[in-house]
């Protein structure tokens, strides 16, 4: 059996919707589609502004040209992420602070955010690893306390709750991916959720090349100019309606990637030891993004990485901890970050997609069973 690590789905009326494309002739942002996805976006979430982007990237990007950071501003977040989560930062010469995380959910941990607060933050992103919410009711009020704007990168977490509120409402900006490794794809393609009602008019001027052409096409004012510093962020409307396709048919996407990822959880609590499977607090919705299990050490990891690969299975370890990465080593002062750099190290991800088998993920259950029993 060959079991991939990730298929990206293609789910029901992509091509129809492409089509339409064509003959609504429009195929920059902002059109038919794009409007289509940010209605419902928005129309379900709540949130005051849903600005489609052409990567997650670019939705962070905007997130740090909102916040008005500059340079030596500090910036809190979790160095157990996405390079993009820092680099959007970094692009502004920010100073990032990096935050351990927690070993159950793998999230920022909270309680260790106060002692990194000084009169340089302006930011704490909190990051929803596998679309399991951070600690939201702390964090925000901490961001109340000390008047930190509050940014989610939701990359992961379409669709998943925290007391039943949706994640990347929480935050003054939020961000989704829609790249091909999750949930809701369209190739390349996010969101940015604005929730903070103050930065809606900026959003649409940075999104817009830092022009005001939103209110030229609203007929506001009679030509448009440069008004902010942006940069071209617009999804296009084949992603776009690609895109619609998949977020009308989310809820379906994301039950059935539930069902396998209780699947796994069912078989491997059969035999795997306690907390090797993850943790999802009872307050958390998650969307199935990801099914990891924690082994022993690095070593066990590649040896188990090594046995399923012959066995035709892909599983993959995930984010090399950025205040360890070659661009962070050297440049910036060495930091120690105890939970980050063991999770990192000992997390190994198992085949997930929409439309994997019930057969092929005992395969690979009863792979990792004969792999533990040596
Ligand atoms: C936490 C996180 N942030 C940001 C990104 C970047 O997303 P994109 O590829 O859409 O730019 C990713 C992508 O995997 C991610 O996992």
């Amino acid at each position: 059996m060959k079991i991939p690590f990730n298929k990206p789905i293609i789910f029901g009326n992509e091509k129809k919707y492409l089509e339409q494309v064509f003959i609504n002739d429009q195929f920059s942002g902002n059109g038919f589609f794009t409007k289509k996805c940010n209605d419902l976006i928005e129309a379900k979430t709540g949130t005051k502004k849903c600005i489609m982007t052409s990567s997650c990237t670019d939705a962070l990007e905007m997130t740090s040209l909102l916040s008005g950071i500059e340079p030596g501003d500090e910036v809190i977040m979790p160095s157990f992420t996405f390079v993009s989560t820092a680099s959007a930062f970094e692009l502004r010469r920010a100073k990032i602070v990096w935050c351990d995380i927690r070993p159950d959910t793998k999230n920022i941990d909270e309680t260790k955010i106060e002692a990194l607060i000084t009169d340089r933050t302006k930011a704490i992103v909190a990051v929803h690893y596998a679309g399991v919410a951070c600690e939201m009711d702390k964090i925000v009020e901490l961001c109340k306390k000390y008047d930190l704007l509050l940014i989610e990168d939701s990359a992961q977490a379409i669709d998943c709750k925290y007391n039943d509120k949706y994640l990347g409402t929480f935050g003054d900006l939020a961000t989704y991916s829609f790249h091909e490794t999750k949930n809701i794809q369209c190739g390349e393609g996010g969101a940015l959720l604005v929730n903070n009602p103050s930065l809606v008019e900026r959003s649409e001027f940075i999104r817009d090349k830092g022009t005001n052409r939103i209110q030229f096409n609203q007929g506001k004012v009679d030509k448009y100019t440069w008004v902010e510093l942006g940069s071209s962020y617009l999804m296009s409307e084949l992603q776009a309606a690609f895109l619609y396709s998949q977020l009308e048919n989310s809820t379906e996407i994301n039950n059935s990637r539930l069902k396998s990822w209780n699947l796994y959880y069912k078989y491997l609590s059969e035999f795997m030891p306690e907390g090797s499977l993850p943790i999802i607090p009872e307050n958390c919705i998650h969307n199935a993004h990801m099914f990891y299990i924690m082994v022993d050490n690095f070593d066990t990891r590649s040896r188990m990485i090594e046995y399923l690969s012959k066995k035709g299975v892909l599983a993959i370890f995930h984010y090399v901890p950025l205040h360890n990465a070659p661009y962070w080593k050297g440049k910036y002062e060495d930091i120690h970050l105890p939970v980050t750099e063991k999770v990192s190290s000992t997390l190994l991800r198992l085949p997930l997609f929409y439309g994997i088998t019930e057969d092929e993920i005992m395969y690979i259950v009863q792979a990792i069973k004969e792999f533990t029993e040596g």
